[in-house]
């Protein structure tokens, strides 16, 4: 058994709960929960406090359980902590098992994984650090992910609160559709995904998001519903305004970048796409392979969740910087949805496409981005871009674990290789750098899956015309017939 640090004791003080992802050197992933259970919520207090920050409680009250309920997979992000006779207690919000935090046992003889919790002075520089205990399958085990849960939708709160983000955008054609829709609400979480997948207003398809990965969570929609007969088909492309169909033009087509607002607006139009890319991997794939767990859900929902929070920071930021250029205004290209159009026979093919091709792109350039956004003296869109880019590492982890999973189920395959072909097959040209290696890294995307790649998709569709792609707006209907002469490349900023 290995000691693992997670962080500094006294950055563990903001929050009362933290999502934690461990990988192994032999690729397993682990999700767990840390959750801290006294009250101390304020580093800088030190009136009763040793002047770290912390106290002997803190110490103490530190526990580390598997994030999934072992009964059938709920996310224990939300569970409620309850003292009872024999200790502390998480209570899973689907069913109300109850498991003890320090031996994760539960009186419904069901057992969760939890992991022995040591805080030591690290002699190196004097700091009091939490350690965990490893799980036992596996070796040099690392963290690549620590994250708080968070009650806030952004986290930090968004410059301007989302509820205030509708009149920051052109669209919505006044008469305000509620959340929940009155006839027919969603049961599942399915039919969530397919309801968002079909809302065009961004303001109300954010809202959904929200209140649906709450709904999921705190465990009072009990159901994913993927293994359902009666599974709600997603749309082949989600639904989006007329205005935003009329100003969406060929991607090579639009006017090189030049002003900030020009640039939030290009990465606000991304992340719409993004928040559909996450609702569509789980509509599109989920019924096609009944036997993803839940945590498969569990991320993606989050990753849902990420994505609308990053579209309702930058849209907010768009109306802080140029109030007479709400998102909507300008044009956009659906250039995304191109490659999940072309990834949506196979879930392994869309995972290596969408989220450790043009995910990663992503790490890869937005360091410039906030660079650009620093230089230009606009600080809170560079705390915002790094907000996003930490989230980003995230996601092309999630990428990374569940195709790693879809090899495993597919006998062992190696994801390397794995990921070389789907590549060839899926994309056009060469898998450009310069890379972001060590944020590739932490994500489990080591230069061997992408150094010296290139894609070879014209080469294995010989019979496809070579010809001018007409503007993607009106033709979002019609995408399939041209996603042949596009090249779709990704830049956040573009
Ligand atoms: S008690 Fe947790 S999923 Fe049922």
């Amino acid at each position: 058994m290995e000691l693992l640090q997670i962080a500094p004791l006294r950055s563990l003080l903001s929050h009362f709960r933290f999502m934690l992802t461990l990988r192994s050197q032999e690729g397993h992933y682990h999700s767990l929960i840390l959750f801290r259970l006294s009250a101390n919520q304020d580093a800088q207090s030190t009136e009763s406090h040793p002047p770290n920050g912390s106290s002997d409680l803190d110490r103490k009250q530190i526990y580390v359980m598997e994030a999934s309920c072992p009964h059938m997979g709920a996310d224990m992000s939300h569970a409620d902590i309850e003292e009872c006779e024999t200790g502390m207690v998480a209570v899973c919000p689907w069913h109300r098992y109850d498991f003890d935090l320090k031996t994760g046992k539960s009186e419904m003889g069901l057992h969760a994984c939890t992991y022995d919790v040591e805080v030591k002075t690290d002699p190196q520089d004097s700091v009091e650090k939490v350690y965990m205990h490893t799980p036992t399958k596996g070796t040099r085990w690392r963290l690549v992910e620590l994250r708080p849960v968070s009650e806030e939708f952004a986290d930090p709160p968004p410059p301007v609160a989302p509820s205030k983000i509708l009149p920051q955008t052109m669209y919505g054609n006044g008469e305000k559709e509620p959340v929940t829709p009155i006839v027919n609400p969603p049961k599942t979480l399915m039919e969530w995904a397919v309801l968002i997948l079909n809302t065009p207003n961004p303001t109300l398809k954010v809202e959904r998001t929200r209140h649906a990965v709450d709904l999921f969570r705190t465990g009072k929609l009990s159901s994913i519903g993927h293994k359902s007969v009666k599974v709600p088909r997603p749309p082949d492309v989600p639904s989006r305004e007329d205005l935003y169909e009329k100003n969406t033009v060929d991607p090579r087509k639009m006017k090189s970048r030049k002003s900030l607002a020009v640039m939030l607006h290009a990465l606000a139009n991304i992340e719409q796409w993004a928040i559909d890319l996450a609702w569509d991997i789980m509509a599109r794939f989920g019924s096609q392979h009944p036997n993803l767990p839940p945590a498969f859900f569990s991320d993606f929902s989050k990753m849902a969740l990420d994505e609308a929070k990053h579209f309702s920071l930058l849209t907010s930021r768009l109306a802080a910087i140029s109030p007479s250029t709400p998102y909507g205004s300008m044009p956009v290209h659906a250039s995304l949805w191109e490659s999940a159009a072309i990834t949506s026979q196979s879930l392994r093919s869309r995972l290596a496409i969408i989220h450790l091709v043009h995910e990663a792109r992503g790490l890869d350039v937005n360091p410039q981005t906030i660079e650009r956004f620093r230089r230009a003296g606009d600080l809170e869109t560079v705390k915002v871009m790094e907000i996003i880019h930490a989230d980003e590492v995230t996601h092309v982890t999630s990428g990374h674990r569940w195709f790693t999973w879809v090899c495993a189920q597919q006998g062992g395959v190696d994801p390397v290789l794995a990921f070389r072909e789907e590549v060839k097959r899926g994309w056009r040209g060469d898998v450009k750098g310069p890379f972001n290696v060590e944020d590739r890294e932490k994500a489990g995307l080591t230069p061997h899956f992408y150094e010296g790649l290139k894609g070879e998709m014209d080469d294995l569709l010989p019979s496809t015309p070579q010809r001018e792609s007409p503007p993607l707006g009106a033709g979002l209907q019609g995408l399939s017939d041209k996603l042949a002469s596009i090249k779709v490349e990704y830049d956040p900023s573009a």
